[in-house]
């Protein structure tokens, strides 16, 4: 391996993701939540999901032994949460207000999108454990936008460039570039 992991990392950051926070109900019965930026889709039939969790978290034993959770992916408004959920901290849910979502996750309010899971499949990668899990039931509130994570900081979703639905119905006013 000819590169530092700080290089490793600084090169991944160049990829823009959304960022959730997952939550669950551990198996001794409190609240569990984190931060993740490796929210993933897999699969539409089934529908499933992943994200990774790494070994080094505090609730990493309580997470691997979590049957169900929740995703919640965060507004552009939503830093704090994500600061919050997205290191350790003992009073991460000291000032959330949430209820019992259908696979008994806490869910809370508000999110641009919540997708509540049952564990399908884990996947032992290295430092972290991918966990695919089977989408049962989801909520979207799509008026809002996006808070978006790239090269270590927080941004909004910014300007469309390009909008493939709105180019195939006419709608578009902008150039794909093609000529
Ligand atoms: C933007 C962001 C993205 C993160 N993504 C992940 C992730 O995908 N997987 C992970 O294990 N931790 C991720 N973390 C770190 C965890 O959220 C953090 O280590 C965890 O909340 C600590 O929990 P603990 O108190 O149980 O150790 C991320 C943190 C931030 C701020």
């Amino acid at each position: 391996m000819n590169f530092s992991q700080r290089d490793f990392r600084d090169a991944l950051g160049l990829f823009p993701t959304g960022v959730a926070v997952v939550t669950a109900t551990s198996p001794h019965g409190y609240e569990l939540g984190i931060t993740v930026n490796s929210f993933v889709s897999v699969s539409l039939d089934p529908p499933l999901v992943s994200f990774n969790i790494g070994r080094s978290l505090k609730c990493f034993d309580e997470l691997m032994g979590c049957k169900s959770f929740a995703i919640h992916i965060l507004r552009h408004d939503q830093t704090g949460v994500s600061l919050g959920f997205g290191r350790p901290n003992d009073e991460k849910w000291r000032e959330i207000e949430w209820k019992v979502g259908v696979t008994g996750s806490p869910i809370f309010l508000p999110h641009l999108a919540v997708f509540e899971c049952e564990r399908y499949a884990d996947c032992e990668a290295g430092d972290h454990v991918i966990i695919v899990s089977r989408v049962v039931h989801f909520e979207v509130n799509v008026e809002d936008s996006a808070l978006i994570f790239y090269r270590g900081a927080y941004h909004r979703v910014g300007e469309i460039l390009h909008n493939k639905r709105k180019a195939e119905a006419g709608e578009c006013s902008y150039r794909t570039g093609a000529g």
